[in-house]
């Protein structure tokens, strides 16, 4: 059987070279007689790369190709990615995707194009990077209801805010470093600006909730209001601050889902995951809180959850895996104002002592919080639980102060 790899950037380069590395253990998990790359496709030239005879730039000799069974697409972004990936499916090729972008966009189109011709689509590099969390979230924690999942999904922003918290790095010194790893996108908006991490929050609740969430129903905010007032804040609180993505049942077909710097316990199983570590926190009926943590970007993390799934697609030839994920017309998320939340807030106020008073006014008992050397003119507060639709029309009616930072609480 032969593969081909769509996309040779860091990780379908990883992938190559995991094949390579463990063909003879992979060969053999695999129960096929042969299993080897013929071909890579990109629009690059790689001179002296050890794998230039297998480059080329026709996506139609992989299509054309029937010894060609298995297709990895590494090559990031929806076009020509959904084409290629639905030309592959519907020629009778199983595919195996580590695109989150094409995933969260079109995996309940990809899905059953996959089960129409009988094929696998399986995605498992897709969220967590080398980290094992689809396939067990939908075969051994199938018997769960899971009610509620927090994650730290996105690598770049955790070593991002990792740095900032534990070296004092400025910002645009620790993005770049994370570039230089590979961590990062391309364009690394999508993972400050929690993109990201709310597509595999999508993957994750499509999977979990069997209907498809899209990404524009998910409230997302990133990082990049983060001052360091509010990691010693944050501090004095008795936590960090981290970028979480939840999803949650809220009621028979619907979810609460978002993606958004919190002030995580210390307590909590996800406030000591740093670095370009990822978690997912599960929480099902039945097992109660599991947690999956590891690599969750880099080359050879994700060309291992990849490989994993060309062996799978291997083992599988006549059999489909299903997921149960479904399209849906209509938005199963509703609307994160109103959910029950506290709030951080930091704010400037003219009058400090006066500002407070009104403040307690207002919301009841706040847990006011201080750092040192703060400036003079500066409060800080965690609310009550409230509405958070509530909590920020509270906020507005404030005029004596002026909020500088507004950020969840997360329950996990
Ligand atoms: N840019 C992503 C991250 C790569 O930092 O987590 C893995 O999906």
């Amino acid at each position: 059987m032969n593969v081909a790899i769509m996309g040779y950037g860091v990780v379908g380069s990883g992938v190559a070279e995991v094949l390579k590395k463990n063909h003879d253990s992979i060969l053999k998990k695999s129960l096929q007689p042969s299993l080897d790359l013929k071909y890579i496709l990109d629009i690059r030239d790689f001179p002296g790369d050890p794998n230039e005879s297998l480059m080329i730039r026709d996506f139609n000799k992989i299509l054309e190709d029937d010894s060609v069974r298995v297709v990895v697409e590494t090559m990031g972004g929806l076009h020509p990615a959904f084409d290629f990936v639905s030309a592959c499916l519907a020629a009778g090729k199983s595919v195996v995707s580590s695109n989150k972008e094409l995933v969260a966009a079109k995996g309940d189109v990809l899905l059953q194009i996959a089960e129409e011709h009988n094929v696998n689509f399986l995605f498992e590099a897709s969220v967590g990077g080398g980290i094992p969390i689809l396939r067990p979230l939908s075969q051994c924690l199938a018997a769960n209801e899971i009610y509620e999942l927090y994650g730290i999904l996105n690598g770049t922003t955790n070593f991002i805010l990792t740095k900032m918290i534990d070296d004092g790095l400025d910002f645009d010194t620790v993005l770049r470093m994370a570039q230089a790893n590979g961590y990062a996108e391309k364009d690394p908006t999508a993972d400050v600006e929690g993109y990201d991490a709310c597509r595999k929050i999508c993957i994750l609740a499509s999977l979990i909730y069997g209907k498809h969430v899209y990404p524009e129903a998910v409230y997302t905010e990133g990082i990049t209001g983060i001052d360091l007032a509010d990691v010693e804040y944050a501090k004095s609180w008795g936590g960090v601050i981290k970028l979480i993505a939840m999803a949650k049942e809220v009621s028979e077909n619907r979810i609460s889902a978002m993606v958004c710097p919190s002030l995580v316990p210390a307590c909590s199983q996800l406030a000591n995951v740093n670095d370009v570590f990822n978690a997912i926190l599960v929480r099902g009926d039945a097992t109660g809180d599991v947690v999956f943590y590891g690599r969750g970007a880099g080359k050879l993390p994700t060309a291992s959850a990849i490989v994993a799934d060309i062996i799978d697609c291997c083992q599988h030839t006549r059999q489909k895996k299903s997921f149960g994920w479904k399209s849906s017309a209509e938005n199963i998320v509703v609307d994160h104002l109103d959910q029950n939340t506290s709030l951080y807030i930091r704010a400037s106020a003219e009058h400090t002592a006066d500002a407070l008073s009104a403040v307690r006014a207002a919301f009841g008992d706040v847990q006011v919080l201080s750092r040192k050397d703060a400036p003079a003119d500066e409060i800080a507060f965690v609310t009550p639980v409230d509405t958070e639709r509530a909590l920020r029309t509270k906020l507005r009616t404030l005029h004596c102060i002026k909020p500088l930072s507004v950020l969840h609480i997360a329950d996990c």
